[in-house]
């Protein structure tokens, strides 16, 4: 299968596209023939070896990382009922990478089946982003339209779906977000207002002060934010995207400011989240849920689509912020799949340069050309012998980069 890997902890260019053994599925894991890919910022800090949160850095090198991957069982390991043989799925690996991948395993009880209707790209997006945004929203019980909410990053994977939750709440929403072609997709996404957060007076465009603020961005726009926050508001943190995955952006108040004010601020990821749905082992349960808000169009997650091959650019778009919505990478895409050559529907697959147009709850934002014709695509999948790199323009070993990153703590 192809793969992408990474050899060295670095920039995004140590991500090379390879082929490589197929997994093959353990006592009660499946072969999942993976249609869509989940990437995260944290996956770039993964990628330079930082440890965050409970999630940690590879031990192993070369790694194939990502951890959320949806498409099609295709083969069965022992112990396993064959019932799961043939579904569309989508499963949260866990701890284990592997996603960046035209083949992936795991575990049946990782597995969530998939609606005939919802998109792998969809439930991709979903699975992880959305079981942290509700996780997050443990936090915001009672939501409903005498609130203003307030979404920093709103355009991102996490704030979009924050966004739309808080717009099917009945809030006042308003997303922040960096640039206007963001802020117009804030406003696609159903917030009333949309600010550009990098004009030095942003908050004083905001048409009045938020009783929920939601923000992964920390730093000074943060701390910026949080003093909006309406007396008796809430100020939830969830990562610090601004700060180069420094915890010390974090902008919560401390209680002193907190009493005065008469709001509450707090870090939301983590052990707190985990309290709440009795321990991190149950983190099954915020995926349920992200999964149902999926199923009844509360969540119509944008994505970003970048072939599998050419993960480094998505890497490094990421740490550009220039990515809207949930990063994707898709494979070449698999016979069953509607966008195959002679399968049913439209394509999506590597070499798709349209936007795809919305099937239900989906609404792609941006495709990015796909390998065809650079010799990366499917074609010549078993020319290769295992551990054989190919050549990805980009793909430079070892060149330092050219900013930092953010990020903030992992689920
Ligand atoms: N996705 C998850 O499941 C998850 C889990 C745990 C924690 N988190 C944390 O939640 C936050 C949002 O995560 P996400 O996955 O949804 O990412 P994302 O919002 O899709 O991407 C990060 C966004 O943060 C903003 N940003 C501001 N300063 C940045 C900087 N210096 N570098 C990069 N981005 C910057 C950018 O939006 P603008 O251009 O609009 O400013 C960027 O698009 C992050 O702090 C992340 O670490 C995410």
């Amino acid at each position: 299968m192809h793969a992408v890997r990474l050899h060295a902890f670095g920039p995004a260019e140590n991500l090379t596209y390879e082929e490589v053994a197929d997994p093959e599925p353990g006592p009660g894991q499946v072969l999942i023939e993976v249609a869509a890919a989940g990437v995260h910022l944290v996956d770039t800090a993964l990628r330079q070896g930082l440890q965050l949160g409970p999630t940690p850095a590879p031990t192993e090198l070369p790694t194939v990382p990502g951890r959320e991957v949806a498409g099609r069982v295709t083969a069965l390991g022992a112990d396993v009922a064959p019932k799961w043989l043939g579904r569309r799925v989508v499963a949260h690996l866990g701890m284990v990478p592997g996603g960046y991948a035209e083949l992936a395993v795991t575990g049946t009880e990782r597995l969530h089946t998939l609606p005939d209707d919802v998109a792998p790209e969809q439930a991709v997006a979903v699975v992880g982003t959305g079981r942290t945004a509700m996780g997050i929203l443990q936090f915001a019980e009672g939501l409903g339209p005498r609130d203003t909410v307030l979404v920093l990053a709103a355009a991102g994977g996490i704030g979009s779906l924050l966004v739309q939750y808080a717009h099917r709440a009945g809030a006042h929403v308003i997303g922040a977000a960096g640039g206007p072609a963001k802020t117009a997709a804030v406003r696609e996404l159903g917030a009333h207002e949309a600010v550009d957060y990098r004009a030095a007076d942003w908050t004083s465009r905001v048409s009045r002060k938020p009783t929920h603020v939601f923000e992964g961005v920390g730093g000074d726009v943060a701390r910026a934010a949080v003093d909006l926050l309406a007396p008796g508001g809430s100020h939830l943190s969830y990562g610090y995207a601004s700060t180069g995955f420094d915890p010390s952006g974090l902008a919560v108040l401390d209680e002193t400011e907190q009493a005065a004010r008469g709001v509450t601020s707090q870090v939301v990821l983590g052990e707190p989240m985990f309290a709440k749905i009795g321990g991190m082992r149950n983190l099954r349960v915020l995926e349920e849920r992200a999964m149902a808000r999926l199923a009844d169009g509360t969540f119509r997650p944008p994505v970003h689509r970048f072939p599998l091959a050419h993960a480094s650019r998505a890497h490094r778009a990421l740490e550009e912020r220039a990515t809207t919505g949930k990063v994707v990478l898709t494979p070449c895409a698999p016979p069953w799949h509607p966008s195959a050559p002679g399968g049913r529907g439209r394509g999506v697959g590597a070499g798709a340069a349209e936007a795809r147009p919305p099937s239900r709850g989906h609404r792609a934002t941006a495709t990015e050309p796909g390998p065809t014709g650079q010799g990366l695509g499917c074609a010549g999948r078993a020319a290769r012998p295992a551990g054989a790199a190919v050549a990805e323009p980009g793909a430079v070993r070892g060149r330092a980069p050219e900013r930092g990153p953010g990020g903030g703590p992992p689920e």
